[in-house]
């Protein structure tokens, strides 16, 4: 081993896995806060970026906490998200049953990865989906109408965070939103389950369910993304790989941003100076966005396998180990950002790693970043006596380990 070699952003040398730092902590944890990190999760107290966790099926994987570490690996091609690769951790239950068939764009490594994306850029351009933005107000505006006339309580979940997302991804890929109960059920039950069997039944259920849709386009074509995919110009996308696309794309679409409307709206009633600053300046609410990315950190712990041995901040992940690189963590590293723990919707929330980094970057971010200030800002401009119709710490948060939300957000006003 050569001890002297050094990643370019360690200062310090280089010791074995053996050396470092306490015992692994098990992974997941659930949140006691549904808007902070588990506290189990958090950085040892000396602060080192890398550290080491317990799976459930005891194997231990590194678990990256520095914000510039973390940015650093999703760059390296030393880290690979190929499910299919014998050493890929498996990280709950649930996804034992990952590498039974391959998982496109997200769990592709270039080239292949690099064919697929191509294919989608053009559908979630930012010129595409500024030209989306009235539409997505339209369907905000809709929802809100609806859950106004049937107040004044709401749970806020099914009444505007899910089926605003839901209803936007379902008419960009040209998917029929009148079969909305059953792919939001199966996408839930995929995301959540507890048991590798059942996510692989929701997981089936679903790639049916397309596999009929395309098959009624291909009937009778329209021009949703699913269409033009499916006419694909470059000849290069089989009929299953485009199934688990559209799988994908269905599933990110929605259940992500779902999320963030619920807990980005709780978040915001419980820090009431934050809100009255939106309120009483509009113009803060990109920047806003920005910062409950940053915070809330939704999509937990992203991970990868070493294909070769990378060096980072003293530490050396071998090739073959599990490699977590815990986003909501890095998020809050006082190294980039100080006073993390605080919601500052005035702070600058660049390079936070919300959706995540390097090639697998959240294609949907535009999209997202849209729907989330149009969802936003209508909701508090519309209802400004909105509260919780619940104690605090009645809301139900979403295990550890899955992305994070809440399954229910109880509202008057
Ligand atoms: C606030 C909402 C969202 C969050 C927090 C989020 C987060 C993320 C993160 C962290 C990744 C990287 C995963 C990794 O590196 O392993 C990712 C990738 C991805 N997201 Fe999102 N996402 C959101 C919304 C969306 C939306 C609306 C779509 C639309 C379809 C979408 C589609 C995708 C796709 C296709 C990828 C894979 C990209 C690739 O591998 O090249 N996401 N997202």
């Amino acid at each position: 081993m050569t001890e002297t070699a050094q990643h370019p952003l360690s200062a310090a040398p280089l010791t074995p896995p053996a050396d470092s730092g306490a015992a692994a902590r098990p992974w997941p944890q659930d949140r006691a806060c549904p808007y902070h990190p588990p506290a189990g999760h958090l950085p040892a107290p000396e602060g080192r970026p890398l550290s080491r966790v317990t799976l459930f099926d005891g194997r231990e994987v590194w678990f990256v906490t520095g914000h510039a570490e973390v940015r650093a690996l999703l760059r390296d091609r030393r880290l690979s998200a190929d499910r299919q690769h014998p050493d890929f951790p498996v990280t709950v239950p649930r996804l034992a049953e990952q590498a039974v068939r391959p998982l496109p764009l997200l769990g592709a490594d270039d080239p292949l990865h690099n064919r697929q994306r191509r294919t989608l850029i053009p559908g979630f351009g930012l010129q595409r989906i500024t030209a989306l933005r009235p539409a997505i107000q339209q369907v905000v505006d809709d929802l809100l109408d609806r859950m106004l006339a049937a107040g004044p309580e709401a749970d806020l979940v099914t009444a505007f965070a899910l089926p605003v997302p839901s209803t936007v991804i379902c008419s960009l890929l040209g998917v029929p939103y009148d079969d909305h109960e059953f792919f939001e059920t199966h996408s839930r039950r995929l995301l959540v389950a507890e048991t590798a069997a059942e996510a692989g039944e929701s997981r089936e259920e679903l790639r049916a369910y397309f596999r009929r849709l395309l098959d009624r386009k291909r009937e009778a074509p329209g021009d949703a993304l699913l269409d033009t995919l499916l006419a694909d110009p470059s000849g290069t996308l089989d009929r299953e790989e485009l199934v688990s696309m559209a799988l994908l794309l269905l599933i990110a679409g929605h259940e992500t941003t779902s999320n963030m409307i619920s807990l980005g709206t709780y978040t915001l009633l419980r820090h009431p100076e934050q809100l009255a600053a939106l309120r009483a300046d509009p113009e803060l609410m990109r920047g806003a966005v920005e910062e409950l990315l940053r915070y809330l950190s939704i999509a937990d712990s992203l991970v990868r396998v070493a294909v070769a041995d990378v060096e980072v901040a003293g530490e050396r992940i071998r090739a073959g180990e599990g490699v977590l690189l815990a986003t909501p963590e890095a998020n809050r590293d006082p190294a980039s950002y100080p006073d993390p723990d605080t919601l500052d919707v005035r702070r600058s929330a660049r390079h936070h790693v919300a959706f995540g980094y390097g090639i697998h970057q959240c294609l949907g971010q535009n999209l997202a970043r849209a729907e989330l200030d149009i969802a936003f800002s209508s909701l508090f401009a519309r209802i400004p006596t909105l509260r919780l119709a619940v104690a605090p710490d009645e809301v139900s948060v979403k295990p550890g380990g899955t992305v994070q939300g809440l399954f229910a957000l109880p509202v008057t006003w």
